[in-house]
C-alpha cells in the first residue's frame, strides 16, 4: 500500500471514529444536576385552643407529670436544715419523713385493690372523687390530698427564698391584691383563719384570676376546679416544735423561704388552662 491510499484509510477511519463518538454522545442522555431542593420546614400548626378538661388539666404535682401511681414519696429537694430561717430541721424531717410518707403508703395501701385506679393520677382521682369507690374514697381524698399538697409545698420552698416577689408573679399579685403587702396579709389572715388542720393557698381559679383561698385537712384546690400556685400547710405538724400555738408568727417567717422562681413556674402552668 503507498502512502496515498495509508493517508486516505487513515481519515476514512478517523471519520467513523468521529461519527461514531458523536452518535454516542447524542445517545447518551445528557444528566442535568437535579437542583439542591429544600423541603421546606413543616409550617408550625397551631395547637388548637380548647376548655381545659380534667384530661388536658396540666400538671399539679410536679414540672413534667402529674404525680403518677402507685405513690412515691419525693425526696425534699434541700437538706432538712436548710429552711431554718423560717421552719427547723426536726420538723422538716418529721414532715417529710413521717407525714407525707404515711400519706403515700396510706393511699397505696387504698388502691392496692384497684388496678383501674393505679392507672390513673393522683390529680385524676381527686377531681372526681366519685369515680373512686365509696369504701376507700374518703381515705383517698385525705392520702391522695396529702401526698399532692406537700409534693407542691417542698417544690415552692427555698434555701434561697424570701424577699419580694420577682417575674410575672409579682405584677399580677400588685394588679390582684394592691400590693404584695396587702396580698401577704390576706394570705396570712385566711391561713389563720382556717380552724383546725388545712392549707391556704395562692390559686388560679376558673376564670384565670387569682385568688386566695383555704381548704381544710389534706382537700386539694383542683377538686374545686383551683390550681394551686402556692400553699402553706397550716397543720400543727408543720410549725408546732418550734412555733407552739404561734401559727401568725409561723405564718410570718415562712416567706422567708418561698420560692418565688417555682411559684412564677407555678403561675404559667396555671394560665395555660385559660
Ligand atoms: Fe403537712
Amino acid at each position: 500500500m503507498n502512502s496515498f491510499l495509508r493517508k486516505i484509510l487513515g481519515f476514512f477511519i478517523v471519520g467513523i471514529g468521529m461519527v461514531i463518538l458523536l452518535f454516542s454522545c447524542q445517545a447518551t442522555p445528557v444528566t442535568q444536576s437535579q437542583p439542591t431542593t429544600t423541603t421546606p420546614a413543616a409550617t408550625p400548626t397551631e395547637t388548637p385552643t380548647t376548655t381545659p378538661t380534667p384530661a388536658n388539666f396540666p400538671p399539679v404535682a410536679s414540672v413534667n407529670s402529674e404525680a403518677t401511681l402507685p405513690a412515691q414519696l419525693p425526696p425534699l429537694p434541700y437538706a432538712a436544715s436548710a429552711l431554718e430561717k423560717a421552719i427547723d430541721a426536726q420538723t422538716m424531717q418529721l414532715h417529710h419523713d413521717r407525714h407525707h410518707a404515711a400519706y403515700v403508703n396510706n393511699l397505696n395501701e387504698a388502691i392496692k385493690q384497684s388496678p383501674d385506679l393505679q392507672n390513673r393520677s393522683v390529680e385524676s382521682l381527686l377531681r372526681d372523687l366519685n369515680s373512686v369507690p365509696e369504701n376507700i374514697r374518703t381515705t383517698v381524698r385525705n392520702n391522695g390530698g396529702g401526698h399532692l399538697n406537700h409534693t407542691i409545698f417542698w417544690q415552692i420552698m427555698s434555701p434561697n427564698g424570701g424577699g419580694q416577689p420577682t417575674g410575672a408573679i409579682a405584677g399580677e399579685i400588685n394588679k390582684t391584691f394592691g400590693s404584695f403587702e396587702g396580698f401577704r396579709k390576706q394570705f396570712n389572715s385566711a391561713g389563720g383563719d382556717r380552724f383546725g388542720s388545712g392549707w391556704v393557698w395562692l390559686v388560679r381559679n376558673p376564670q384565670g384570676q387569682l385568688q386566695i383561698v383555704s381548704t381544710p385537712n389534706q382537700d386539694s384546690p383542683i377538686m374545686d376546679g383551683n390550681y394551686p400556685i402556692m400553699g402553706n400547710d397550716v397543720w400543727e405538724h408543720a410549725y408546732y416544735l418550734r412555733y407552739q400555738n404561734r401559727r401568725a408568727e409561723y405564718l410570718d417567717n415562712w416567706w422567708n423561704v418561698v420560692n418565688w422562681e417555682e411559684v412564677n413556674r407555678r403561675s404559667q402552668v396555671s394560665g395555660q388552662r385559660s
